[in-house]
C-alpha cells in the first residue's frame, strides 16, 4: 500500500529496491571546477555530500553519499576573479567587445552540449535536493527554453538598436552594453534553472561570470562544466566553491565584482552587499524571501480555491520562493474548506523522487524537519492546532505536511518563510485585516485570490497591486511563465527578471553621438560601410 500523508509508512528504499534507470554512481567529477577556461581537478579537501534520500543498509537507514566537491579558499576565489577580469579586459576584451551576432552563437553552441548530458544533470538534482523527476525533468528542460527564449529576445533587442536615431540635430547609435564580472549565486531549490536565468542573460550581454552554487545542488553543475570550457572563451564563464564566508566574502571585499545576482535570504544579501567596499558600484539583482498569502474569500469556488492552494502550498514540499505560504480564510468556509483541503493534502504520496506520482519528498535542509516542527509546536503553543491526520510526522528527512489551524498573524508561523510543507491557516472576518497584513508584511511578492465577486475582487486588487508584484486570480502564485516580469516589493526582491528584463539588468544603455553635420555623417556612413566597428553597425540578426 503506497505512503500518503494520511498513512505514514516506510518511505527509504533498500539499495535494491532502487530501480536501476534512476540509480546513481558516486560523484568522482564533483571535485572538479572551472577557471580560465580549463576544468581542473581538485585535490584539496572537500565537502562530502550527501542525499536527503536514506538507504537502508546494516539494520538502519543513512543519508546516501552522492559525491563531494572543494573547498575552496580564499586564493582560488581570487584566481577565479583575475580570470574574469582578464576575460573582462576593462570592457576590452574579446568577450565584451564582440558583436552580438557572435556572442549567440557561443550559447548556441553551447545548448546542444548541455542536451547531452541531460540525465546526468536530472539525476542529480533528484537526488541532490530530493526533487521529483518529472519536475527535476523539468526545471532542465525549462532551463533550456529559457536560453532559446534568451537568444530570440536579444535578437529583438538587437534589431530594434541596429537603427541610427536623428534627435534635435544629433545622430545616435543606442545599445547596450556590458557592465564587467558578475556573481551569480542560486538557491538550492532551482539549483540550476535559477542559476542560469541569471548567469545565461549576464554572459550573453558581454559580461564575465563567476558563479557558486548553492549549499545543496552543487554536483548537479559538474556534468555542465566542460560544456562551459568548450562553448565559451577562457575566463569568460569561472566557477567557485565552498563555504560562503570564505569563497564569497574575497570576492565581494575586492570590489571587482560589478553585478551581484544572488537569490536566497535576504541576511546573506544584505552581508554580501556591504562587503563592497563601493556599493555605489554594485548593481545587485536579488531574489529573496517571500510569504506569498492566499486569500479565500466568501463566495471563492472552493473546489478550485481548495486545489491551487493545495498545489501553491505543497508542490516540491513547498520549497519555491513563490510557494503559498500563509493561507486567509473567510470564517463563514472555515469548516468546509479545511475539511476539503486536509482530505486533498491526506491523499497526496509520499515517497522517493522517482516514484509515480509522488507529491512529498525527502527535504535537502540539514535538520530542518526539526526546525519545522520547532515553528509548528509554538503555534500550538499559541493555540493552534495541526488539523491533518499524521500531519508534522517526521521520518528521518521526510516532514509530513502540517495544516495549522486557527493560526494567528502574531505567531512567528505567520511571520518567517517557512520553505517546507506546512500551511498556517489564519480564519478573517473583514477583507480589511487581509489588506492591513499586506501591507505591514516585511515581504511582497505575490498574493493569490479566491474569489468571484468583481467589486469585492477589484477593491482588493487596487490594494494589492501597490503591495506585491503579482496577483493571481483563483490561480496558485508562480514565477512563469518566464516572459512575465518576476520581482517583488520590500525585502522579497531587487530587480526584475524575465526573458526580456534581464538582458536590461545585466548590462547598460551606452549611446554613440555627433551632432549631424555633413562631416560627421559622413565619418558614421564610412565606420558603418566598412564595417570598422562591432558597436556602430547597422547588421541585423536575422
Ligand atoms: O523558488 C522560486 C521560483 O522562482 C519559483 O518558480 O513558481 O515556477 O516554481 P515557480
Amino acid at each position: 500500500m503506497a505512503t500518503t500523508v494520511n498513512s505514514p509508512g516506510p518511505v527509504f528504499p533498500r539499495t535494491a529496491d532502487i530501480p536501476g534507470s534512476v540509480r546513481i554512481d558516486y560523484c568522482e567529477a564533483g571535485a572538479r571546477y572551472l577557471i580560465e577556461g580549463q576544468v581542473r581537478t581538485w585535490t584539496g579537501p572537500c565537502q562530502e555530500v550527501l542525499s536527503p534520500i536514506c538507504v537502508a543498509g546494516a539494520g538502519r537507514l543513512t543519508q546516501y553519499k552522492l559525491g563531494h566537491y572543494p573547498l575552496m579558499t580564499e586564493a582560488e576565489s581570487l584566481q577565479a576573479i583575475e580570470a574574469a577580469r582578464k576575460a573582462y579586459g576593462k570592457g576590452c576584451g574579446d568577450w565584451p567587445t564582440m558583436s552580438v551576432a557572435d556572442r549567440i552563437r557561443h550559447v548556441e553552441a553551447f545548448m546542444p552540449r548541455m542536451q547531452a548530458v541531460r540525465d546526468e544533470v536530472v539525476k542529480l538534482i533528484m537526488w541532490e535536493i530530493g526533487k521529483s523527476l518529472p519536475d527535476a525533468a523539468k526545471e532542465f528542460d525549462r532551463t533550456l527554453e529559457y536560453i532559446a527564449d534568451t537568444i530570440v529576445a536579444l535578437k529583438d533587442l538587437d534589431r530594434t538598436s541596429s537603427r541610427f536615431v536623428l534627435e534635435q540635430g544629433f545622430v545616435a547609435q543606442v545599445r547596450r552594453s556590458p557592465l564587467g564580472v558578475v556573481l551569480c549565486m542560486g538557491p538550492y531549490n532551482y539549483p540550476l534553472n535559477e542559476t542560469f536565468t541569471t548567469l545565461i542573460p549576464a554572459l550573453i550581454m558581454g559580461n564575465a561570470v563567476i558563479f557558486k552554487p548553492p549549499k545543496y545542488g552543487v554536483l548537479l553543475h559538474a556534468p555542465l562544466l566542460q560544456a562551459f570550457a568548450e562553448s565559451f572563451p577562457p575566463g569568460v564563464v569561472n566557477t567557485v566553491y565552498g563555504d560562503g564566508p570564505v569563497v564569497v566574502g574575497p570576492l565581494m571585499t575586492s570590489g571587482r565584482i560589478d553585478v551581484l545576482a544572488f537569490i536566497g535570504s535576504a541576511k546573506v544579501a544584505s552581508i554580501l552587499k556591504h562587503q563592497h567596499p563601493r556599493p555605489n558600484r554594485l548593481r545587485c539583482v536579488l531574489g529573496l524571501e517571500a510569504k506569498n498569502a492566499a486569500v479565500v474569500l466568501p463566495d471563492a469556488d472552493l473546489d478550485l480555491a481548495v486545489k491551487e492552494c493545495l498545489l501553491g502550498a505543497t508542490s516540491y514540499n513547498g520549497q519555491r520562493c513563490t510557494a503559498i505560504k500563509i493561507i486567509f480564510l473567510h470564517r463563514s468556509l472555515a469548516d468546509d474548506f479545511c475539511a476539503r483541503f486536509c482530505d486533498a493534502l491526506g491523499k497526496l504520496r509520499v515517497g522517493m523522487p522517482w516514484e509515480e506520482g509522488v507529491a512529498i519528498t525527502p527535504l535537502p535542509e540539514e535538520g530542518k524537519p526539526k526546525w519545522l516542527a520547532d515553528l509548528v509546536g509554538e503555534a500550538i503553543k499559541g493555540g493552534a492546532r495541526v488539523i491533518n491526520t499524521a500531519g508534522g510526522t517526521i521520518d528521518h528527512t521526510v516532514y509530513y505536511p502540517a495544516v495549522v489551524y486557527p493560526a494567528r498573524p502574531d505567531m512567528r508561523i505567520c511571520q518567517v518563510e517557512q520553505f517546507g510543507p506546512v500551511t498556517p491557516i489564519v480564519p478573517y472576518d473583514d477583507e480589511q485585516e487581509v489588506i492591513d497584513w499586506l501591507a505591514d508584511s516585511p515581504f511582497g511578492q505575490q498574493v493569490s485570490l479566491f474569489g468571484a465577486d468583481p467589486q469585492q475582487l477589484s477593491e482588493i486588487i487596487d490594494s494589492a497591486v501597490n503591495q506585491v508584484c503579482r496577483v493571481n486570480l483563483n490561480s496558485q502564485c508562480q514565477r512563469g511563465p518566464d516572459k512575465f516580469p518576476f520581482t517583488g516589493r520590500k525585502d522579497s526582491a531587487e530587480g526584475t527578471l524575465s526573458v526580456s528584463d534581464a538582458l536590461r539588468v545585466f548590462s547598460i544603455r551606452s549611446l554613440v553621438a555627433a551632432k549631424a553635420t555633413e562631416y560627421n555623417e559622413q565619418i558614421v556612413s564610412k565606420i558603418v560601410i566598412g564595417r570598422h566597428s562591432r558597436f556602430l553597425s547597422t547588421d541585423f540578426i536575422f
